[in-house]
């Protein structure tokens, strides 16, 4: 599917349009480029392991009411983690608008979690593999 893509960062812009300024790491628009690049399950193989798979947690065990915990491990089969080849970041979207990057190292599983203030609405997740580039799903929370 196509977005705009941040040159600095990779924050990936999904609303159509490239920002003024990068929500993640403040570059200009001048930045963006627009690419076909970022990739569904159906660019999957049968061993899934980019795609993410997102659990929706209703009720937040920390912050409690009014808090939805999302819950993202990337591949039906985990992706690897190693210096080589790893999951560097998940970001989170509601109604196709940035709300969080989670940073990721070799030490880290292939997964991220997000407490949002969101309740309802369009929950994007798009992470981004060294080797493999950026994967997107979507859920309705
Ligand atoms: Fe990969």
């Amino acid at each position: 599917m196509n977005g705009f893509v941040c040159g600095v960062c990779g924050y990936v812009s999904i609303d159509g349009t490239a920002p003024d300024n990068c929500p993640v790491c403040k570059a200009p628009k001048s930045a963006f480029q627009e690419k076909d690049a970022i990739k569904t399950a159906e660019a999957e193989g049968p061993k899934e392991k980019h795609v993410p798979v997102i659990k929706v947690v209703k009720t937040c065990g920390l912050m409690g009411d009014g808090c939805t915990d999302i819950h993202v491990r990337i591949g039906d089969v985990a992706h690897p983690m190693e210096s080589a080849h790893y999951i560097v970041w998940v970001d989170f979207y509601i109604n196709k608008k940035w709300v969080e990057r989670v940073h990721l190292s070799p030490d880290c599983s292939p997964a991220a979690a997000a407490h949002l203030k969101s309740t309802e609405g369009k929950l994007t997740v798009i992470e981004f593999c060294n080797l493999h580039g950026h994967w997107i799903n979507e859920v309705d929370l």
